[in-house]
């Protein structure tokens, strides 16, 4: 069966976007990433591409007058590349509700809390305010509203005591790493669909608790 031609978009280090290049150089795995897009010149994200022979194209937002065409020469550059569908792996632009609907359900996205808990730049330091104990990672489908939308797959972590927000992302960090190609892969096997603005899945799931602290 022919893989998912997925493009990534990028602002950074990019550590989300290696875990699906890794994921991806397996043949077996059902989707191929054949295009990383940044709106960052000079993103670390840019090099991890190349090193892995996947094509880039940079398009910097402050070269547009506008959101608009802006977010027209990202879509138009997916088109080119053949893109069928889109992951956002810390791509720091907010996408306005034009592009967002032309990408309805190609679109997904990876946040660094349970959501629909902590949304925003700053969940970490939220999260540790808040004084919650237990925090996690989600991907789900975008919509136009931050950090919304059906919710593919999440991973749950403890909250330490000496937590402080680079611990704690830290640890949310290996878990995104796990559950983006695990989420990606669920989609191009038409295993995660969307009915009724939710994730119907196809899939096995986790049992059992996560509970802190311990009973
Ligand atoms: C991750 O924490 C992700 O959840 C958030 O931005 C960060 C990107 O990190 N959306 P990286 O660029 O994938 O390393």
């Amino acid at each position: 069966m022919a893989r998912l031609r997925v493009g990534v978009l990028v602002s950074g280090r990019g550590s989300n976007l290696q875990a699906l290049l890794d994921a991806a150089a397996d043949a077996a795995f059902p989707a191929e990433i054949v295009l990383v897009l940044s709106n960052v010149p000079g993103a670390f994200a840019l090099e991890r591409a190349a090193q892995a022979r996947v094509a880039t194209a940079v398009i910097d937002h402050k070269a547009y007058d506008g959101r608009q065409p802006f977010e027209q020469a990202l879509h138009q550059t997916l088109l080119d590349h053949g893109v069928e569908f889109v992951c956002l792996a810390g791509f720091m632009r907010l996408l306005t509700d034009g592009f967002v609907n032309q990408w309805h359900d190609r679109l997904i996205n990876i946040h660094p809390s349970l959501l629909p808990a902590f949304r925003g730049a700053h969940a970490h330091r939220d999260v540790l305010a808040a004084g919650v104990r237990l925090s996690g990672c989600t991907v789900h489908y975008v919509r136009p509203a931050m950090d919304d939308g059906p919710i593919i797959a999440q991973a749950a972590v403890p909250v330490l005591p000496d937590d402080d927000e680079s611990r704690l992302a830290a640890r949310v960090l290996e878990q995104e790493h796990r559950i983006y190609p695990l989420a990606l892969r669920l989609i191009a096997e038409g295993r995660a669909n969307v009915v009724d603005d939710r994730v119907r899945l196809d899939a096995p799931v986790a049992e059992g608790a996560l509970i802190n602290p311990r009973p």
